[in-house]
């Protein structure tokens, strides 16, 4: 059983990787083989809107035409039983680096159906997992989950996956020293107590939801 984490965060050492290295070690302790995926290490980019996954007959039909630094992990993922994928927040969503890769994944094995299907070639079950500033009882929260489960519609509909589910960080610490950056809008002390506290709490509930998606493969 393989499960694949894909980190769509610039920060290859930051709270989402930490989070994805949770979640694939709560995995690879229910017998899983693992992989961590840094889409900042990979030079691609989002669907071009060429349409040769969709052409009849022809030889990219059912994958992604492009060939780019993406081509191998798109191949590596759907191969595999399971995958996390993990974004911070930016601007209320997602980095545009996590968008590109889920044009690129989800696109090609959508069918133009009526109603649309898939041609996917097989199962994969699905986690995803966001990390961000804004506390949990923040309304912006509230705002930023309504937008974000639009997309767990997907795995559903493309990979016929049964597990989706989501895992939410909130108040991540963003620099190691605030007194540093310009950062009156955070408070420090608190942020290093969530930080201390909080966040261990976070990377348990992460291996847990490793272990729950394990399982379902
Ligand atoms: C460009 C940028 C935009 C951000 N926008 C938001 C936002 O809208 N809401 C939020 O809660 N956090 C926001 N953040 C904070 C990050 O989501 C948060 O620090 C996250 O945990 C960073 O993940 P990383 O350490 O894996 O890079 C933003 C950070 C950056 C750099």
């Amino acid at each position: 059983m393989k499960i694949i984490a894909v980190n769509g965060s610039p920060r290859k050492n930051g709270n989402t990787a930490e989070i994805l290295k949770c979640v694939l070690e709560g995995a690879a302790a229910k017998g899983a083989e693992t992989e961590l995926i840094q889409l900042a290490e990979l030079d691609f980019s989002g669907c071009k809107s060429c349409f040769g996954c969709k052409l009849k007959n022809g030889r990219s039909y059912g994958k992604c035409a492009l060939s780019d630094g993406l081509t191998p992990v798109l191949e590596k993922v759907a191969a595999a039983d399971g995958v996390v994928m993990g974004s911070p927040i930016y601007f209320s969503a997602e980095t545009g680096l996590y968008r590109n890769f889920l044009e690129r994944l989800f696109f090609p094995f959508l069918k133009y159906s009526d109603p649309p299907s898939s041609v996917a070639p097989k199962r994969l079950q699905t986690a995803f997992v966001y990390t961000m500033n804004v506390r949990e009882n923040d309304p912006a929260f509230e705002g930023y989950k309504a937008y974000l489960e639009k997309t767990h519609f997907f795995p559903k509909l493309i990979f016929s996956s049964t597990f989706v589910e989501a895992l939410y960080v909130h108040d991540t610490f963003q620099f190691s020293d605030y007194s540093l950056y310009e950062s009156e809008m955070f408070d420090a002390a608190a942020k290093a107590e969530v930080r201390k506290n909080r966040f261990p709490q976070d990377c348990r509930r992460a291996f847990e939801l490793g272990g729950r998606l394990a399982e379902s493969c």
